[in-house]
């Protein structure tokens, strides 16, 4: 679904690639494959760095039309779709990336399941992880479900991030399919005080809901007390024996 309402970003646009992002990348230049699709590609920056590395086939999927644009402007390979109806033939790439999307497809088990149709060695996701053992990640993941409510609520597909088993159950039904996933966290603490003015701002693109009102005063008092530290990240590769 295409948002109906531009909402503030709470990142700037051009940060530097995550140590996610580049784990991902290690992953997958480590699996030597000689195509990959990247589902829901953006603007392409997965598809830049391998296709500097010369022989890959790097091809995206993006159901945007703007991010699409440019990364064809790059030179890059991007055909519109969505992740839960991929269109390829079964087993058409050597390796499937979904590089922060599983938490913005509307069918999440129908796209995992799309994946390894498609891949013929490994499907790689990345999303975002918090800590729920620590009170400081459990402010975060309560500001970062607040902050899709919202988005929710003005039209976005923008789910919670995915547990490892909601990546899991739908790949293992895919068929015989070998799992590892890690789970990084580095503790680097947030300020609060810019947080809160981000997701004032985002408040005010919705009606007035004194529910989120309600709800972000309660977030704000915990991150008072426990402090705000940033997302880690999940990686897990599924590969095909
Ligand atoms: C957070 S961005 C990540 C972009 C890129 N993968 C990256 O890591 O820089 C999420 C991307 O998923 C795309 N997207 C949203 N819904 C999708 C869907 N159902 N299927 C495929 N891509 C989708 C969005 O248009 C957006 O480009």
């Amino acid at each position: 679904m295409t948002p109906t309402m531009m909402v503030p970003r709470t990142e700037p646009a051009t940060r530097p690639p995550s140590d996610g992002k580049l784990e991902l990348l290690t992953v997958l230049r480590s699996l030597r494959p000689a195509s990959v699709l990247d589902v829901g590609c953006g603007e392409g920056a997965l598809l830049r760095a391998i296709a500097a590395d010369g022989a890959v086939r790097g091809v995206g999927i993006e159901p945007e039309d703007a991010a699409a644009d440019r990364a064809r402007a790059a030179g890059l390979e991007v055909r519109p779709g969505r992740a839960e109806a991929l269109p390829f033939a079964e087993d058409s790439f050597d390796v499937v990336t979904l590089e922060y999307v599983a938490h913005h497809v509307e069918h999440l088990p129908r796209a995992l399941r799309e994946a390894a149709r498609v891949a013929r060695r490994a499907v790689l996701v990345l999303d975002g992880w918090y800590d729920e053992t620590l009170p400081s990640q459990r402010v975060m993941r309560d500001l970062d479900d607040w902050r899709k409510r919202i988005d929710r609520r003005i039209g976005m597909v923008h789910n919670p991030c995915p547990r490892p088993r909601d990546l899991i159950d739908p790949l293992l039904a895919s068929g015989p399919l070998g799992i590892d996933y890690a789970c990084r966290l580095e503790l680097s603490p947030r300020s609060l005080a810019e947080l809160e003015a981000v997701a004032r701002r985002h408040l005010e693109a919705v009606a007035p809901s004194p529910d989120l009102a309600v709800e972000l005063e309660r977030i704000l008092d915990d991150g008072r007390l426990h402090g705000c530290t940033d997302a880690g990240t999940l990686l897990l590769t599924a590969r095909f024996p």
